[in-house]
This record gives structure tokens, sequence and C-alpha cells, in this order.
């Protein structure tokens, strides 16, 4: 499929085929537009039975291959990757709605994590780990786990799959894939990317659909592993279900509400370019997306007035164009839900600094009229009229530490200001009250404070004077507490898809056991 639109239904990929399932159908839409980009098959339970089937029969052959001959594969797609990166960094900003710059980089972090993945396959995979015995040879090994279904989320629809997949690949599972309902389009491009690599019937299956075909992966007991990244809600009903299952695992990655820690000895303008990047870059969207701006009563003022002034300017408006900072959130009724959050921080007693919630027309560039509209918004007219658009919602609180606003994940362009006094251990003690922990900054001049934060921030990726988005591929991806096991990602996903055997071999001619046991046999003779 390229990048035009076809009215055609784009089928699954299972066992080497493109198959249509029982003809019910969905479409994808272009969120800035409310355009119908595509068609898509909807995948049900015996769409899932079929790729699992053939995920299941594939395993065999596939873990026979060497690590370099499955990581072939992986290059010829890293090769398709970089060759269209324009056409489809293009194409994720049509389907979900991210601006130019952040469409090509999902790309860039795709090839990224496939050029980790197969790279990976030249590199040792285990330990040599000494024994106590001379004549004894222990090894780590790993072997892979089987069949992986991987549940992929709209915001990164080329990165986040091949985070899963390129690792679960290329360590011998066979995969099955649901992509997001969102973004179908970029689903079905990545699935003739592997259709093109040639890689071997079953070894790669694709399911096109919603939740409940997502829940048709997860639930049968042909799937080994679970990969997973998305909502909380989802990622907890996955592991609670998965847990209960002897010998399955579920490796879940969640959201945040991701905090940044501005002290008193903060240069200003590096903490200003960091939270308004972490803040309303890809609108909010990133699970990485910091609602919590954790600033000293010292440097309040001077922040708040710079920081207002700018999320009252940045350009909302068209993905496709170079000037566009932040794009329309995925759909209407995440529009809806960014709507409730900011109604709750009111009710909760903000003071509102920035409401740009409800989009005056003129603030949508070059007359691509918009505001907070859905596709029944009558009143609204030209071509982007049905763009789910929203802006910036900046509030000021008097911290609570149990208040709703502060704890909950809107995953939108939806912050708060929290005004500190004291030192930067009471900071971080506001940083870690909430039930997530994913990503989080401090932005200080002293060494000491973003010390005290490295180590004691309740997060799995922590930074100094940077935004908290923007993670590259070689680096552990994920979270603690409410945001997941940090594992269905990057690097640490192998732990995830494979197995570790403790392989140990005797090489002299008589058994000798550690620990001092005897290895006598003692009969009744003796
Ligand atoms: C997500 O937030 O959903 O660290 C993934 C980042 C990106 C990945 C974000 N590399 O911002």
């Amino acid at each position: 499929m390229s990048q035009q639109a076809t009215e055609q239904a784009h089928g699954h990929y299972i066992g080497g085929e493109w198959t249509t399932g029982d003809e019910s159908t969905f479409e994808s839409e272009n969120p800035a537009t409310g355009e119908t980009l595509a068609t898509f098959q909807r995948g049900t339970e015996a769409d899932v039975d079929a790729a699992l089937e053939a995920a299941e029969s594939a395993f065999e052959e596939w873990r026979d291959l060497s690590y370099i001959d499955r990581a072939e594969y992986l290059w010829d797609i890293y090769h398709e990757l970089r060759d269209r990166h324009e056409e489809l960094g293009e194409i994720v900003s049509k389907e979900c709605g991210k601006e130019i710059s952040e469409g090509k980089a999902d790309v860039t972090e795709a090839w990224h994590m496939v050029e980790w993945a197969a790279g990976n396959a030249r590199h040792p995979h285990g330990d040599v780990v000494p024994s106590e015995v001379a004549g004894k040879d222990s090894y780590m090994r790993r072997k892979p786990r089987g069949v992986v279904g991987c549940i992929t989320p709209w915001n990164f629809p080329v990165a986040i799959p091949f985070w899963h997949m390129a690792i679960a690949l290329v360590e011998g599972n066979t995969v099955v894939w649901k992509p997001a309902e969102q973004t179908p389009w970029c689903g079905q491009i990545v699935a003739e990317m592997f259709e093109d690599a040639g890689i071997p019937d079953g070894v790669f299956n694709m399911v096109q659909g919603f939740g409940d075909a997502g829940a048709a992966i997860t639930d049968d007991e042909r799937v080994d592993t679970v990969l997973f990244t998305g909502s909380a809600e989802v990622g907890h009903e996955i592991a609670d279900k998965v847990g209960g299952e002897p010998g399955k695992l579920a490796a879940c990655e969640m959201g945040g509400k991701n905090g940044i820690v501005i002290t008193e000895h903060a240069d200003m303008d590096t903490a200003i370019h960091a939270a308004i990047m972490s803040s309303f870059k890809t609108t909010g969207q990133r699970c990485v997306s910091s609602e919590r701006l954790i600033v000293h009563e010292d440097v309040y003022d001077e922040f708040k007035a710079r920081f207002v002034d700018i999320a009252e300017d940045v350009s909302v408006g068209d993905p496709l164009a170079e000037d566009t900072f932040m794009g329309p959130a995925i759909e209407a009724d995440h529009v809806e839900k960014i709507r409730s959050y900011n109604d709750l921080a009111r009710e909760e007693g903000a003071t509102v600094l920035v409401d740009r919630f409800e989009l005056a027309d003129s603030e949508i560039p070059d007359g691509h009229e918009g505001g907070a509209a859905t596709a029944a918004d009558g009143e609204r007219s030209g071509s982007y009229a049905n763009g789910h658009w929203v802006g910036p919602f900046v509030y000021e609180i008097d911290y609570e530490p149990d208040l709703r606003c502060l704890n909950e994940e809107c995953f939108g362009p939806h912050v708060a200001l929290l005004e500190y006094s004291g030192d930067v251990e009471r900071a971080v003690e506001i940083h870690n009250a909430t039930p997530y922990g994913l990503a989080g900054a401090i932005i200080s001049e002293d060494y000491r404070q973003l010390n005290y934060f490295r180590d004691h921030a309740e997060v799995g990726l922590a930074y100094a004077n940077l935004p908290c988005i923007g993670a590259e591929v070689q680096l552990p991806f994920g979270g603690i507490k409410k945001s997941g096991n940090g594992y269905p990602s990057a690097r640490e996903a192998i732990e995830a898809v494979t197995e570790r055997t403790a392989w140990t071999m005797n090489n002299a001619e008589e058994i000798e056991m550690a620990q001092g046991l005897s290895a006598d046999i003692k009969t009744s003779e003796d």
C-alpha cells in the first residue's frame, strides 16, 4: 500500500497470505481532517486463531536458524525503512496526527531498533560462569519462548511495533501482532515490509482490529509471552490475567504522570525549553509526556510567566506543515477525555493560566478552521474542520498529594504548575507522590541536586537538564509502579521473550559435586 489512500479493504497477514476474515471492516481516519484514509478488515477470534496456528507451526524451523540468519530478514526491513523515510514519516503524521518531524522520527526510531536487534545477533548472548569444580563448565544460555503476542499503541505506530517484534524475532520467537485500531495503515505497511523481506510463512503474522482481537491473542494458551505497550487500564487487565497462567509471561509498558523538578538553581532557559517540549510535543500524547511541573518558590514567578507566554503561543495545526508544533489529538473521544481532565482540575481548585482547549479559528494556521470540533460541528468549515483540535491547558493548584488531577494520566496537553519551598528532597517527595513511575527530569546547575534526583526519583527514565521525552533505543525503556515492568521494549525485551538455561557440563571423567556434597554412592555392601 502506497502513499495514496484506497477504497479496497486491506486484510490480515497470516501464514504468509493476505486474508480477509469475515468481511467486517473499519476505517482509518486522519485526525487532522476527519477524512477516511483507508479501510481494513476487522479481526475476529477466528483470524487470531489462524494466526496463532501459523505462528505455532512456524516456530520449530525458525528457532533452528542461527541468530545471524534470522537477523538477515530484519536487515532488509532496516533498508526499506531508511529508503522510505520521507514517505512513511508522512503516513505516520497523516494517520496519527503527529507533526512531520515527529512522524519521521518515529520511522527513524524504528530502524534504530531494527539495527540494534539485528546487530545484536552477532553479540554474545550469555555468560560463561565459573564453577567450584575445575572439571565443570557452566554457561548461561538463552532460548526463545515460542509464540509472542504483540499489542502496540497508535502514538508510535512504526517504532513501538519494532521495539517488540525485532527483538522477539531475532531471538527466535514467532509473532502475532495487533496494531492499534487508530493506525492500521502503518500496520499494513509494516506487514508489507515483512512480506518484502521474504520472512518464512507464519513467522510474522498481523491481525488488524480492536480490543476483542487483542484479547483473543492475550487469552490464548498458545501465546507464551504477551508484549503490551498502551494504557494502564488495558495493561493491568492483561498483567492480571496472564499472571494467573503458569508458564505464560506478560511484559507491559504503560503510561505515566510524569513530572519535571525545576529547582532554585535551574537555568531558566533550559527549564522553559525542557518543560514546553515535555508537556506539548506530540500534543502531550506520549506516555513520557509531562503533566506536572514542580517549581521552587524562588524561581516560580519567572518560570510561570515565561512558560505561560509560550504555552499561549505554541502553534497548533496541520501536522504536515513544517511550522506546526502540535498536531491534533488522536480522536474525538480523546478530545472529550482531555476536556474532562481540564474540568476535573477546575473542580479540584485549579487556577487556570492558559486555556486553549477551544481553539479559535484563527489559532489553526493557514486558514485551517478548526476548534475542538467533532464531525458533528456544523459551524466549522474547511478541510480541517473535522480535526480533533485541542490546545494547551496550564493551571496552578495548591499542592495536595491526593488530588485526582495530579495522580491520573490525562494523555494530553494538560499540565499543572506546583510551587514548592524547601530543598530538593521536598521536590522529589512531591515528584514521587503518584501511582506511576515512568519518566521524570530535573533542571538544576547543582550536581548534588541532580544526583539526589537520579538516586531517589521513582522512575525508569530519569533526565537532567533535558526534556523527559526522547529516549534512544539502546537504553532500557520502561517504568516502575503503575507504569509497568519495563520489559516490552528495546534491550529489556530480550528478558521477556527468552528463557535462560543454566547449562553445566562435566569435562572430567568422574562426577564431582560442588558445596562439598559427597558424590560417593554407598550401599549395604560398603
Ligand atoms: C511513548 O511515550 O509512548 O522516549 C513512547 C520517547 C520515545 C518513545 C516514547 N523514544 O519519547
